[in-house]
C-alpha cells in the first residue's frame, strides 16, 4: 500500500499513477457483411454489430464522435469457396469496405485482420495437404495475396492471424514487392488455441468444419512456446506483436513485453468482452469492471488493445480515471 501521504488527494494519486487508458490505446473491430442495409446485432457478442457497405459510413461518423480513431475488419461475406477466393478478389468485401471508409473519412485508421478462415469452405485459417499436413506454400501464397490486396485497396496496417511460420517474413516481402514498404505488420504472434473465442466464430461465421485450430494455435498450458512465437515474429520483420486473448493471458503479455522492445498489442477477445458484457447488464459487476479490465491490458504491457468495449472507453475515462 501507498503510504497515506502519497493517497491522501486526487492530485498526488493522478502524479504517481503508472498506468492511464486514452483513445490512442484503442482498436475497435467491425464485422462487415454482403448485402444491403444491414445492421443486424451479433447474437452471441450483444452491443456488436453486423454491418453491410452502406452503412459504413454513418457508423464511421459514431465511432468518430465516441472518439474512435483506430478499427480493425473482418468481412463476412455470403460465399465462400475452397481456395479463399473471396479473400484475395479486387471487389472483395473487405477491400470494398476499405475503399468506402477511407472516401468517407481517410482520417480513420483502417486495420485489415487477415485469415482464411472467413472465406474458406472448411473454416480454416490454412490449407491443408490430402495427409492432413498444413500445405504451408500453399497457405503462405494465398495469404500474400490477400494482404497484397488489401494494401492496394487503401489499409493502414496487415494483422495476420493465421498463425502459418514464416507469415511475416513472406508478407514483408509481397508487400516490398508490390511497393508498400511503408505498410506496418502487425503479428497475430502469439495467439492460443482458445476458448474464448467462441462468440467471435458465430459472428464471423468462420467455425472450422471439421477439426479445430489445435494443430497450428498454442496449447493455453504453454508460455516458452508462446515466446518463441514472439521472437520468431520479430526475427521475420514484425513491426508490432500481439498477444490473444488478453485477460487469461497477462502473464503473456508481460512475459512477451520483457522479451521484445516493440511496440505490443493485446487482443481482448469476443468471450472477454461476452463475459463482461453480461455480467454488466446483468447487474452482476458494475460497469467500471470494463475499464478495470482495459486498464490491467496496459498494466501488463499492452500498449495496443483490441476491444469491443471501445465504444464505451471515453465515457469510463471520463468517469474514473
Ligand atoms: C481469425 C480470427 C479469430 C479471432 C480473430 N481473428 C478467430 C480464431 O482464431 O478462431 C478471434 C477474435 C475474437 O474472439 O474476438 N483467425
Ligand atoms: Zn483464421
Amino acid at each position: 500500500m501507498l503510504p497515506t501521504r502519497l493517497r491522501k488527494n486526487q492530485a498526488v494519486r493522478s502524479l504517481i499513477r503508472e498506468t492511464e487508458l486514452s483513445m490512442n490505446d484503442v482498436v475497435y473491430p467491425l464485422f462487415v457483411v454482403d448485402g444491403e442495409n444491414i445492421k443486424r446485432e451479433i447474437g452471441s457478442m450483444k452491443g456488436q454489430y453486423h454491418l453491410s457497405l452502406d452503412r459504413l459510413p454513418a457508423e464511421i461518423d459514431a465511432l468518430k464522435d465516441l472518439g474512435i480513431r483506430y478499427i480493425i475488419l473482418f468481412g463476412v461475406p455470403d460465399e465462400k469457396d475452397a481456395e479463399a477466393t473471396p479473400a484475395f478478389v479486387e471487389d472483395g468485401i473487405i477491400q470494398e469496405a476499405i475503399r468506402v471508409i477511407k472516401k468517407h473519412d481517410p482520417e480513420m485508421y483502417i486495420i485489415t485482420d487477415v485469415c482464411l478462415c472467413e472465406y474458406k469452405s472448411d473454416g480454416h485459417c490454412c490449407f491443408f495437404h490430402q495427409n492432413g499436413e498444413i500445405d504451408r506454400e500453399k497457405s503462405l501464397e494465398t495469404l500474400c495475396k490477400v494482404t497484397v490486396s488489401y494494401a492496394k485497396a487503401g489499409a493502414d496496417m496487415v494483422a495476420p492471424s493465421d498463425m502459418m511460420d514464416g507469415h511475416i517474413a513472406a508478407m514483408r516481402d509481397a508487400l516490398d514487392a508490390a511497393g508498400y514498404e511503408s505498410m506496418p505488420i502487425m503479428g497475430y504472434s502469439a495467439k492460443y488455441a482458445s476458448t474464448f473465442y467462441g462468440p467471435f466464430r458465430d459472428a464471423a461465421n468462420s467455425a472450422p468444419a471439421f477439426g479445430d485450430r489445435r494443430s497450428y494455435q498454442m496449447d493455453p498450458a504453454n508460455s516458452e512456446e508462446a515466446m518463441k512465437e514472439v521472437a520468431l515474429d520479430i526475427e521475420e520483420g514484425a513491426d508490432i506483436v500481439m498477444v490473444k486473448p488478453a485477460m487469461p493471458y497477462l502473464d503473456i503479455i508481460a512475459k512477451a513485453k520483457e522479451l521484445s522492445y516493440l511496440p505490443m498489442a493485446a487482443y481482448q477477445v469476443s468471450g472477454e468482452y461476452a463475459m463482461i458484457r453480461n455480467a454488466v447488464d446483468n447487474g452482476l459487476l458494475d460497469e467500471k469492471a470494463i475499464y478495470e479490465s482495459l486498464l490491467c491490458i496496459k498494466r501488463a504491457g499492452a500498449t495496443i488493445i483490441i476491444t469491443y468495449f471501445a465504444k464505451e472507453l471515453k465515457s469510463l475515462i471520463e468517469k474514473y480515471q
